[in-house]
């Protein structure tokens, strides 16, 4: 046997022990012992209608209330802040919307839990500060209540793997809410990749560019925990709104998956030097260290060779963009603003005739058919009420949800991986399997309905 044979052949055989091995349920290092079993594509009984216990009623969770109570067959029956006037403030939302006198829960930091275990709710809806997400998710699952979780739903590996856990144990849906896989842009790049026209996907860029400093400093979040967080952790906080629309056209969890990343990170400039023109020199806040500087970039690649660049800018002064560009073999999209080049034209951008004639062929089914009420009901030009509505139509009909926890911690995971690498110079972190095995064969999602 000639040497390039011998090569070939060890190749081959080393491929086949290492299928053999994920067929059998092995799993890379690092990967802990499974409790329950798999949730890919769960499906549970349909519910004859949606009662939802609210958690988190700060700045984004009125609206949520407010969005919730106009949906088909779903109802919020009960809430719970820890401010009563809170909580007082959604409860005439809810009445407003025609809906009786929902419960009310306050007053303390774990009355959370009293109305995790009333009978008539069947989804926790959780959106509090970070911190909080895991504790209420587990208490959740532990009630027996389905629970979906604002972004990031963890902030740390470990906390990742418990929501896993009680996932597969319970067998109950923990989404994460990542409202931007519902947008217009991304749900038409979605619609074009599934038909092919951008070809096999290779690499897309994303991000979360949001001039953040004003908003940060006037102490109307829960404990300043936005601030808090920065000025403990570098990395990427933040990385799940442009991550998961590209993760969705790429089948990540589904056929493919993140393998290993790196991520570096600039200093911190734009906060302190704000803070000192804003708020005078003297401001201690203005001589604080923030672990998080001005931009964090991040490198996933996939399992199958894609690349993903992912950045966070919290501190510039900047227009708001999440980038969103998919590049596949064929073509290419881009939005702030959209844009799209198809094969053989990919030198230019299409003009704006040829991309309003495209976006009205590719429209996906969920913007054609409640893309109007959607706007109608706000949250971030509709894309909120279009995921809500989806959650509720596929609880309804005991569809699986779009998103599995293994999405939401997988995109959450980097939260901690990216600090990791930041603190070690970039150097390339893994990222775990959290589908243990299961991404080999689960599909991509299509172009679903309501
Ligand atoms: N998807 C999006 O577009 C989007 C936009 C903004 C915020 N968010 C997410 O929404 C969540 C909330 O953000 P926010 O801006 O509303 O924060 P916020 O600080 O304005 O509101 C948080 C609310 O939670 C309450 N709270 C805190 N601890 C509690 C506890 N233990 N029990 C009950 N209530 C408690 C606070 O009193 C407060 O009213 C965060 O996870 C954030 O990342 C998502």
């Amino acid at each position: 046997m000639d040497v390039k044979r011998r090569d070939f052949m060890k190749a081959v055989s080393c491929a086949g022990a290492v299928a053999a091995l994920s067929e059998a349920g092995c799993q890379t290092a690092g990967t802990p012992a499974r409790a329950g079993t798999s949730v890919m594509g769960l499906t549970a009984p349909p519910l004859d209608e949606v009662r939802v216990g609210f958690i988190g009623l700060g700045h984004r969770g009125p609206a949520a209330v407010r969005r919730l109570s106009r949906i088909p067959k779903t109802k919020v029956v009960a809430l719970c802040d820890v401010y009563d006037a809170r909580v007082a403030r959604s409860v005439q939302d809810v009445m407003a919307a025609g809906h009786a006198q929902p419960a009310c829960y306050y007053g303390s930091e774990h009355i959370f839990k009293k109305m995790c275990e009333r009978k008539d709710v069947n989804l926790i809806y959780v959106c509090t500060p970070w911190e909080w997400h895991v504790p209420m998710a587990l208490y959740a699952m532990q009630c027996g209540k389905h629970v979906v979780v604002e972004v990031p739903i963890a902030m740390t590996v470990a906390d990742c793997w418990q929501l896993v856990d009680m996932a597969e144990k319970t067998r109950l849906h923990c989404m994460m809410l990542e409202n931007c896989c519902y947008g217009e842009d991304e749900l038409f790049a979605l619609t074009l990749a599934r038909n092919g026209l951008l070809g096999e996907l290779v690499h897309g860029d994303c991000g979360y560019i949001h001039e953040l400093r004003a908003g940060l400093l006037d102490n109307t979040y829960y404990k300043n925990y936005p601030l808090e967080y920065f000025r403990r952790h570098a990395g990427n906080s933040y990385p799940t709104h442009g991550l998961g629309p590209i993760c969705q056209y790429m089948g990540i969890n589904r056929g493919d998956r993140f393998e290993r990343l790196v991520s570096m990170e600039s200093a911190e400039f734009g906060l302190t030097d704000y803070i000192k023109q804003k708020f005078g020199p003297a401001d201690p806040r203005g001589h604080t260290s923030y672990k998080s500087g001005d931009m964090n970039t991040t490198i996933v690649r996939t399992e199958r060779g894609r690349t993903i660049m992912i950045q966070y800018g919290r501190y510039s002064p900047r227009p708001y963009s999440r980038i969103n560009l998919i590049g596949g073999t064929k073509g290419t999209l881009c939005s702030y603003p959209l844009r799209v080049a198809l094969a053989p034209a990919w030198h230019e951008w299409m003009s704006d005739k040829a991309l309003a004639e495209l976006q009205s062929k590719f429209q996906h089914p969920l913007w054609q058919k409640v893309g109007e009420i959607a706007k109608k009901n706000g949250g971030h030009g509709g894309m909120d009420y279009i995921m809500e509505y989806r959650l509720c139509h596929c609880l309804l009909n005991g569809l699986p949800l779009d998103h599995s926890v293994y999405d939401g911690v997988t995109w959450s995971s980097l939260v901690e991986l990216t600090e990791q690498s930041v603190n070690q110079d970039g150097a390339s972190v893994k990222i775990p399997d959290f589908t243990r095995g299961g991404w080999r064969t689960a599909q991509p999602l299509g172009l679903v309905e309501v």
